[in-house]
């Protein structure tokens, strides 16, 4: 809708439904519906989510479905798909959803083959991975390449890192990959350590071409391996992933080792695309189609499927209602799956870049909270660190658990017992325990409310067949558009991020001051002055 949502009939009548049943106990809500957990699931091509143990009714879900339609939700997903500029501060189309459509797909955007120019580069990547993984393509010394250091940072590195610890498991050609992102020298050193230059080649991944840390980053590989082997090694040893040609070409690699992509697919949304090339080196060119078929089963699912069966809709909606309705204030990400270790991570970028804003797609502000603040850790590590306020902490963290039927290999029987875990905390959380029931174990009065478990804190269940290429896609993909579906509702531009120049301009211009023997000149502000000035010290400057 254009307009404000919060000042929607479908809103006002949210929040009256939430007055009335915000003190509703999730076990009065079983106690009265026990058919609810058969009702509240629903299943995306193998996907299943379990959304019973939301502090949800049917008519909340009724009333969360009317304010989706509201905003124009249908449409919205049919402007995504179909490349309308929908990122209208930098009026651009937002076609992430095309890097994974079929070959024999159509879509011709501002005149563009879409398709085909996709399955050029997964094409073109596709054979430059081959050739690695064969040892067709080799170093500067005859030597095969054993790893691939991918230099890129925020969506150019998050995507392909958090993949690649995901699908470890498939890298099956004994080329293992690293990820360099941070300007803290500690990262490349770190990284650089034991690697030999001659087996090593080095992916430099950035949508622009122009960020600060990756290009220092990739200044200091390029001088590590010159200094081994000798400028014209650069051309065997660097590869370049970029919607910037020029930039490519002005750093010194070769145009021919670049893959593209296009300006509509945002940093964020890009690893399923040319970002993924260390990825796809790892783990083969079939298994990165397979992780594109599962992206795009979800996508299928998400355009066509009625908003009340629709995964990431439900997903979406139910992250406005505690966001907006209950007021909470972050969402807890916890998969059952140490290969997903990076996952929480991942969607941090997801879901704060995308839905952190605080002006509308107009540009007038909005008036209610907006993006989610995601954070989490595999389970069972977070159960040993900071469930205990999930438990019985006073605020309200809505959580989602991700759990897998099979594990890739499980030689002592451990994965039943993780499995176990998941369920353990999701039931425990919702239903707690009361006063009584710990008194009549026989536990001394005094300390009673200490154990007291007050449950009522909801909980999202995914659980999938596998952790394979397939269903990483199918998850990432599902998170992608509930984002989509939050940005909608709050009526924002979910595709830029304007947000976080300003840092990166200041850090540019303070930047020869610390280093400067010349007395500080115009700083943005006092407190800097004083800080800068305190560095310089330690530093001896
Ligand atoms: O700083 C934010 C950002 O622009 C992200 O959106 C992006 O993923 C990251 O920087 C890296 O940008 P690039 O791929 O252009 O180097």
């Amino acid at each position: 809708m254009s307009g404000d949502i919060t000042r929607s009939q479908e809103w006002t009548a949210l929040a009256k439904h939430h007055e009335e049943i915000a003190d509703t106990h999730l076990r009065e809500l079983f106690a009265e519906d026990p058919a609810r957990a058969e009702r509240m699931n629903v299943t995306a091509d193998g996907l299943y989510l379990d959304y019973s143990k939301h502090r949800v009714t049917d008519e909340t879900v009724r009333l969360l479905l009317r304010l989706a339609e509201r905003a124009g939700l249908r449409e919205r997903i049919e402007a995504m798909f179909t490349g309308e500029h929908i990122n209208v501060s930098e009026d651009r189309a937002v076609l992430h959803t095309a890097l994974r459509l079929p070959k024999s797909a159509e879509l011709v955007v501002d005149g563009q083959d879409v398709v085909a120019d996709v399955h050029a580069v997964l094409d073109k990547m596709s054979d430059f991975a081959g050739r690695v993984r064969s040892r067709e393509w080799r170093g500067a010394t005859g030597r095969p390449i054993e790893t691939v250091v991918n230099i890129g940072i925020g969506g150019s590195d998050l995507g392909p890192a958090m993949a690649y610890e995901a699908l470890k498991d498939y890298a099956d050609a004994g080329v293992s990959a690293r990820f360099v992102s941070n300007i803290d020298p500690a990262d490349i050193e770190g990284n650089l350590r034991g690697l030999d230059p001659e087996t090593t080649l080095f992916v430099i991944s950035s949508k622009t071409f122009t960020t600060l840390e990756t290009l220092t980053n990739a200044r200091v590989a390029r001088d590590w391996l010159v200094a081994a082997l000798g400028e014209q090694a650069v051309e065997k040893h660097f590869v370049a992933v970029s919607t910037n040609a020029e930039k490519v070409a002005a750093f010194g690699i070769d145009t021919a080792n670049m893959f593209g992509f296009w300006d509509w697919v945002g940093g964020r949304y890009s690893f399923d695309g040319a970002i993924g090339l260390s990825l796809m080196i790892a783990v083969g060119p079939e298994r990165f189609r397979e992780m594109l078929a599962g992206f795009h089963a979800v996508d299928r699912h998400f355009r066509t499927a009625p908003f009340e069966a629709n995964m990431p809709v439900l997903m979406g909606l139910l992250g406005i209602w505690y966001t907006d309705f209950f007021g909470a204030q972050t969402r807890a990400v916890l998969p059952y799956s140490q290969r997903l270790h990076r996952f929480p991570a991942y969607l941090q970028q997801l879901t704060m870049e995308s839905n952190g804003k605080s002006v509308r797609a107009d540009g007038t502000p909005v008036h209610t909270d907006t993006g989610e603040i995601f954070w989490g850790e595999p389970g069972t590590n977070g159960q040993h660190a900071f469930y205990q306020l999930l438990h019985q902490g006073t605020r309200l963290v809505p959580a989602d658990f991700i759990g897998f039927a099979e594990p890739y290999a499980d030689p002592a029987g451990m994965h039943d017992i993780l499995t176990a875990n998941l369920l353990a905390q999701t039931s425990a959380l919702a239903f707690g325990k009361t006063a009584e029931e710990i008194a009549a174990e026989g536990t001394p009065a005094d300390v009673v409310p200490h154990k007291v478990m007050p449950g009522n804190r909801p909980t999202s269940t995914i659980l999938a067949p596998k952790l394979t290429p397939y269903t990483l896609g199918q998850l990432v993909a599902l998170y992608e558009h509930a984002v989509f579906v939050e940005g909608v509702v709050w009526g924002i531009d979910s595709f830029d991020q304007w947000g976080v120049e300003l840092g990166k301009k200041t850090a540019l211009d303070l930047a020869p001051t610390l280093t400067s023997e010349e007395p500080p000149a115009d700083f943005p502000d006092a407190s800097t002055a004083q800080l800068v000035k305190r560095y310089r010290e330690l530093r001896g400057r």
